[in-house]
Formats: structure tokens, C-alpha cells, sequence
């Protein structure tokens, strides 16, 4: 979808989108229309049952006494205060309605004259932000259906006054940097697995050096040569040999950067511990983690983010065969400490303990993420509505869990500690790859990660509820979501960037 700004006057063919306020308070432009109409407006407001609540629409077709086509009033502003996610939220809302009315262009008016916190370019391009997410589909292998018309917006024109109409264009770039970073990590989760293999994936990640990011891919050799046997081992039953790629943005000279990790599993069959066949299709999209990782990088460097970030993903895929790792398998990790392998189908921890290990060996990082789908307990615990959080480091803890709420990636806190390292303890090895049947599992997970971060401050996003979504979701439609890419680019933005874009 594009995003144009004019400070032309509205156009008087087409589909306008024109914001109200609250309780039927109208905007400048709205007011304008309805002097014009002889009081349309105001009475399609009152004729729709009562002034339409943040993010409904109310359409006129064939406005009387008005040239346009159609015009759409959409309504901005909570009584308990608007945020800009609540205005990218009834950007998607827009998306929504376009859709449904097969609407492909549509001219959005100035939101001046109501009254809300953010000023006017803000709102617009929050609109727009919204918009752009929630009409993205996954639609490469389909084939257009003549049955079936576009029901996609491709085109939104946001018209502001002159100044507003400057500071919009100045701060475009970095919104739309942000929204191709989410919809990168969206496109690498739909692809299936035949097509996003670890060699694919490796290759994707590749990218990213026109955007300015250094891409280094270790390949199977040199894994070997680093120790990262745990890793290896979970890709031995694969035909698909593994990677590791280190992706760095330097946007600024910082003394240690910050490092996020993604767990990518390009296909999770289980391994020799099979899952059952029943959704196992919906395993594609075990990568997410890292699929996260590369769209954060993408959105720092299109923004030209002063921060100095590096992205490690560990790419494999989870295979049964005759070279498979089998349970009761013990492997010697990268640092040193031994696994008994109980269940094959706990992999994303093995791939993350090396790649954890790795990267603050190499980097030091002041901070290290890692995302990860990780368990099926964390979607039990949480269901789909939060990402499950562990923190070793409690300032980092609360700034992801505020840049969680700023952007709607939600995230809820879940323990670590010392009783739970008792769970992964194995009779023959340092650590099993399982905890205790039944009990905290996603906590297992994480604290079995922990043992390989070296005390670095250090969290993990269990983000297995919320990579993929079965249902609609305000900025969202089915299917990937991308989750984690506005989060981490916010707490990039938050607290570990210099004012100011680069150059
Ligand atoms: N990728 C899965 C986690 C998962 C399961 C995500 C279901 C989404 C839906 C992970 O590799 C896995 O299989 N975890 C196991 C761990 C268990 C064997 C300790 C799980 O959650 O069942
Ligand atoms: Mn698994
Ligand atoms: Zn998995």
C-alpha cells in the first residue's frame, strides 16, 4: 500500500476519509463538508445511532449536495485518552472497511480541529501505519480470482496543511521503515517450509547488506569448527544443511551493542519424537523468532537507527530420519556444559543454547534477546494474547514490557529461578532438554536457555501464542503477525538509540 501527502485541497471525485471527533464533534474538514452539504454531516451522525466510538465509520454514498463518491467518517478519540496505537488501530479499521467496499484509493482529510493529544501528522501517519498493517495478505501463490475482486487498499492520500504536510514527509520514512520491517518478518513466517529452507533463509537474511547491514553467514563447516554440537545435532536428521547468520546494523559507535537471537526452525516435525500429524503443517512457522530478528534489523537500517544492534539466528530444520538425533542422545554444547537430549521435539532450546553462547562470546552484548516459539505451555499459560517474558535483568524486564504496551505487542512476566533449574537436571548430563511433565514448561524453556547466556542481562519471548494468529486482529489479518518487530524497534528507539537519524 502506498502513502502519499499533499497539502492539496481534498479532491472532489473518489472515496474520503474524513476524521470526527467525539460525542459528534467535527474536524475543520469535516465542519467544512458539512456547511457545504446544508448539514449532512451532522445528521448521518445522529441518523447512525448515536456518535460512532473511536475507530467505527459511518459511510455516505453518494453524499447530497457534495461531489465525491463516497465519503467515510471515522471516528478518533477514547475518553480515557488516545494513543497513537489506539489511532493505528482505527487506521486498520479503515483498512477493513475499504476492503469490504472494494475501495483501492481513498483520500484521508486532515484530522485538525479535534481534539487530540498527538498533532495532525502524527495522527495521519499513525492512520496510515495502521492501515498499511492490517491490509497486507499472503497472497504470492494465489492466483487472482476474477470471481472475486481486489478487496485491498493500495493507495491512501493524506492530506495536511502545509506544515503538517512537512513534518509528515520528514517523519514518513521512518514509519514506513518500521512497516516493511514487520511485513518482512510476515513473509518469511508464510513461506512455507519446501521454500524457506535453512539455505533459503540464510540467503534472505543476505538482503539486508542493501539496507546497510553487515551479513556474515557461518555455514555447517565452520558450525563444527565453533563446537555448536547441540545445534548440530537437531540438524543432522535433516536433508537441509544449518546456518547461523550474524546480521549487525552499526548506526552508531556504542561501546557494546545490543544483541537479539532468533530461534529458527524452518520446519518442526518433532524429530524422532514426532509430533502428531494433526496441524503439524502449522510447524512452518517455527522460524518467527528469527523471522523477528531480521525484520528488526530491516526497520533499524531503512530508519537509519543510531544504535548499534546485532542480530544472531540459528537456522536448521527439525527432522525424523536415519540420521537423526535420538532421545537419550547426549551432546556437548558450545560452552562446555553436556545435554541429555529426552525429547527431540524441545529443539529450539538446543539451536538457542549455542547461538546464546555464541553471541555473547563474540559480542558482549550489553543486553541479548531471544525469540523464540518455544512452547506449547506458553500458549496454554497465556493463550494468544501475550508473549511470555523471562528477565534475568529486571531494568530490561520493565522496558520490554512498556514498549510492549506502547506498541500492542503484549507481553506478561513469567518466573526464573533457582527451584526451576532443578527440573532440567539430568541423571548422566549437565542438563536435560525437558523439565517435570506438566509443570511450568515454558519456565523450563527459558531457564534451560539461561544456562547458556553467561550472566549477560539477558531476556527471552516465548513467542509461540503470538507469531501466528487463527483470527483477525485490529492491525492483523490471519496469519503471520510479525510479533516482536514494533516492540524491539520501540525499545531500540527508547534505550538504545542516540537522538536523530544517522548522517
Ligand atoms: N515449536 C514447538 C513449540 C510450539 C508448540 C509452538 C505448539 C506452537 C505450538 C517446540 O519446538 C516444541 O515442540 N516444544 C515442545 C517442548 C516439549 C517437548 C518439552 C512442546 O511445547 O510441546
Ligand atoms: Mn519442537
Ligand atoms: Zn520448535
Amino acid at each position: 500500500m502506498r502513502v502519499e501527502i499533499t497539502a492539496a485541497p481534498l479532491p472532489e471525485t473518489g472515496v474520503l476519509v474524513v476524521p470526527v471527533g467525539r460525542e459528534g464533534a467535527l474536524s475543520t474538514a469535516a465542519a467544512a463538508l458539512d456547511a457545504r452539504s446544508g448539514g449532512l454531516l451532522r445528521r448521518a451522525l445522529a441518523a447512525a445511532g448515536g456518535p460512532p466510538k473511536h475507530g467505527e465509520l459511518v459511510e455516505l454514498l453518494l453524499p447530497a449536495g457534495l461531489p465525491q463518491e463516497r465519503i467515510l467518517l471515522l471516528a478518533l478519540g477514547k475518553p480515557e485518552g488516545t494513543r497513537l496505537l489506539d489511532l493505528e488501530e482505527a487506521g486498520g479499521a479503515l483498512a477493513q472497511r475499504l476492503a469490504a467496499l472494494r475501495v483501492t484509493r481513498a483520500h484521508l482529510a486532515s484530522p485538525v480541529g479535534l481534539d487530540l493529544p498527538e498533532p495532525p501528522a502524527r495522527v495521519a501517519l499513525a492512520l496510515a501505519t495502521g492501515c498499511r498493517l492490517r491490509a497486507w495478505r499472503f497472497t504470492k501463490y494465489q492466483h487472482e480470482r476474477p470471481d472475486e475482486p481486489k478487496g485491498r487498499v493500495e493507495e491512501l492520500v493524506l492530506h495536511l496543511e502545509e506544515e503538517a504536510a512537512e513534518a509528515a514527509r520528514a517523519a514518513l520514512p521512518g514509519e514506513a521503515a518500521r512497516v516493511a520491517g514487520v511485513l518482512e518478518a510476515r513473509e518469511l513466517v508464510s513461506e512455507p517450509a519446501n521454500v524457506l529452507d535453512p539455505p533459503t533463509f540464510a540467503q534472505a537474511c543476505r538482503r539486508l547488506e542493501r539496507l546497510g547491514v553487515e551479513v556474515e553467514i557461518l555455514d555447517k563447516d565452520r558450525l563444527e569448527a565453533l563446537g555448536m554440537r547441540a545445534l548440530l545435532a537437531v540438524a543432522q536428521g535433516s536433508a537441509k544443511p544449518p546456518f547461523v547468520v550474524v546480521m549487525r546494523w552499526r548506526g552508531a559507535a556504542r561501546a557494546k551493542p545490543l544483541a537479539l537471537v532468533g530461534k529458527g526452525v524452518c520446519f518442526d516435525t518433532g524429530g524422532i519424537s514426532i509430533k502428531p500429524a494433526q496441524g503439524m503443517e502449522e510447524m512452518k512457522f517455527d522460524m518467527a523468532g528469527a523471522a523477528a530478528v531480521v525484520g528488526t534489523l530491516h526497520a533499524l537500517a531503512a530508519r537509519k537507527a543510531r544504535a548499534d544492534v546485532v542480530g544472531v539466528v540459528g537456522l536448521v530444520e527439525n527432522m525424523p530420519s536415519g540420521t537423526a538425533q535420538r532421545p537419550g542422545d547426549i551432546v556437548r554444547a558450545m560452552s562446555g556444559k553436556t545435554i541429555e537430549v529426552i525429547n527431540t521435539d524441545a529443539e529450539g532450546r538446543l539451536v538457542l543454547a549455542d547461538v546464546c553462547w555464541y553471541t555473547q562470546d563474540r559480542f558482549a552484548p550489553e543486553a541479548m534477546i531471544d525469540l523464540a516459539t518455544l512452547t506449547g505451555a506458553c500458549i496454554v499459560a497465556l493463550g494468544h494474547e501475550r508473549a511470555g517474558l523471562f528477565a534475568s535483568d529486571e531494568r530490561l524486564a520493565e522496558r520490554l514490557l512498556a514498549a510492549g504496551e506502547a506498541t500492542g505487542e503484549l507481553l506478561w512476566r513469567l518466573p526464573l529461578g533457582k527451584a526451576y533449574e532443578q527440573h532440567i537436571k539430568s541423571e548422566v548430563a549437565d542438563f536435560k532438554n525437558v523439565g517435570r511433565a506438566r509443570e511450568a514448561g515454558a519456565t523450563a524453556g527459558a531457564v534451560f536457555i539461561q544456562q547458556f547466556t553467561n550472566g549477560v542481562p539477558w531476556a527471552h519471548l516465548d513467542i509461540a501464542g503470538t507469531a501466528w494468529t487463527s483470527r483477525d486482529l485490529p492491525l492483523c489479518a490471519k496469519g503471520a503477525t510479525g510479533f516482536g518487530v514494533r516492540l524491539l524497534d520501540r525499545l531500540v528507539a527508547e534505550h538504545h538509540e542516540e537522538a536523530g537519524p544517522v548522517g
